[in-house]
């Protein structure tokens, strides 16, 4: 169950289970390894409060709900801007939000710690990674008002993830070659299932699930 709910950092009471955002939006289709939008770093947001900006937060929203995701970054829906949005839940707090020119900092003091990452750009898979158990991030919401805020395990994790994301990196880019040889081999074995069970919940939200093509970029 969860106790209490942090909206980037502050608590809110009676936040819904499907962020106001995720209904709203449309589900677009999630960037895959190889995509060159992945690899690079992305733009600085200099214009808040846009139409556009929350059109794509509210997508953003939307993609990650039905890819059971707990974070996104921009350049995952093909835009190559600082932004990502989050819903992750961990020993009964969920944090939930989006960040836009995120800057990560990561508290050396506390040391590293492993866990499993995924991505929902490599499909399937998951791999064994040291992160640093504490870190912060400073940005801005689409308003252009400030955000901060800090976390630790599992939600550390995930800062660290989105951020990198946004300088064009992947987490398969900081695993030993052998390990990524064997996320992508199963990757290309489990990404039909992966992206049926995206179009399944994708319809159980009563919206149009985005299309794939069926061979993934990285074997093109
Ligand atoms: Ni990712």
């Amino acid at each position: 169950m969860t106790v209490r709910t942090l909206l980037n950092g502050v608590e809110v009471s009676d936040y819904p289970d499907l962020p106001e955002e995720a209904r709203r939006g449309k589900v677009l289709r999630v960037t895959e390894v190889g995509e060159e939008v992945l690899h690079a770093p992305c733009r600085t947001i200099t214009e808040f409060g846009t139409t556009e900006l929350r059109t794509l937060i509210d997508d953003m929203f939307a993609t990650m709900a039905i890819a059971e995701g707990v974070g996104l970054a921009a350049n995952q829906v093909g835009v190559d801007l600082r932004l990502f949005v989050y819903d992750l839940t961990e020993d009964g707090v969920r944090h939930v939000g989006h960040v836009l020119n995120p800057a990560c900092t990561i508290d050396r003091e506390e040391g590293n710690v492993e866990g499993e990452e995924g991505c929902l750009s490599v499909p399937g898979p998951g791999a064994g990674l040291f992160r640093a158990n504490r870190a912060s991030v400073t940005g801005v919401d689409v308003e252009g008002n400030p955000v901060e805020f800090s976390g630790e395990g599992y939600l550390a994790r995930m800062l660290q993830h989105e951020t990198d994301h946004l300088d064009g990196q992947l987490y398969i880019d900081l695993i030993s070659k052998r390990e990524r040889k064997r996320v992508i081999s199963e990757m290309l074995d489990f990404r039909p299932e992966v992206l049926a069970r995206r179009a399944e919940l994708s319809e159980a939200l009563e919206k149009e699930p985005a299309t794939y093509p069926d061979t993934p970029p990285l074997e093109k």
